[in-house]
């Protein structure tokens, strides 16, 4: 069963393992080939926290019976214009294509519209990550640009209703 939890600090360790694991295919978080340190992941936790706090991020563990198998989040939160960044993670790649990303980004996508009210997500994905193209493409994102390797999306909530 996939549940989802709060990101916590002590994701840490995992967080440095799957994002060391997972460089080329990368959006928002990582996108060029910078080593990930459990000093750097603190620091990102600290920043993490404080915009949290502050209500422009929120990060969830994603969770496959009970074991922390990946995360996402929603960045640069903007509730005033109603936008955000999205991002997921799955780990290992033998937790992918089981259809929990589709089923995250879906919780993830109900929770930005539906408990935070907002009106419309956006990301960055490299041209050549394919699966996730294939999973924004199915879940309504629309490309907006292509640029540099990069190909922009958003949803609107209005595609959701
Ligand atoms: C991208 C990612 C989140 C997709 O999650 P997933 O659990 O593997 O995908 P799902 O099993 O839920 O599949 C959902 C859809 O994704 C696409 N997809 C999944 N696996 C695919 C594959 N091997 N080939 C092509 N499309 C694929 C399909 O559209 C699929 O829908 P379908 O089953 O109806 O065909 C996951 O693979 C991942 O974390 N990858 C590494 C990090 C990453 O690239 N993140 C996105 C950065 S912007």
């Amino acid at each position: 069963m996939t549940t989802f939890r709060s990101h916590l600090r002590e994701d840490i360790s995992l967080r440095v393992k799957w994002l060391n694991s997972n460089r080329a295919a990368f959006c928002s978080v990582n996108k060029r080939n910078i080593i990930i340190t459990e000093d750097s992941q603190n620091e990102w936790f600290n920043t993490y926290e404080a915009k949290k706090k502050d209500g422009v991020k929120k990060f969830f563990t994603i969770l496959s019976d009970n074991i922390a198998i990946g995360f996402m989040g929603l960045t640069n939160m903007n509730k005033k214009i109603g936008t955000a960044g999205v991002f997921i993670l799955i780990g290992g790649v033998e937790n992918r294509g089981r259809g929990i990303g589709e089923q995250s980004m879906r919780y993830l996508i109900d929770y930005a519209f539906i408990d935070i009210g907002l009106k419309s997500l956006y990301l960055e994905v490299e041209e050549s990550n394919s699966i996730a193209i294939n999973l924004y493409n199915k879940l309504g994102f629309k490309k907006l640009s292509q640029e540099g390797g990069f190909i922009s999306m958003s949803l609107s909530c209005d595609v959701m209703s």
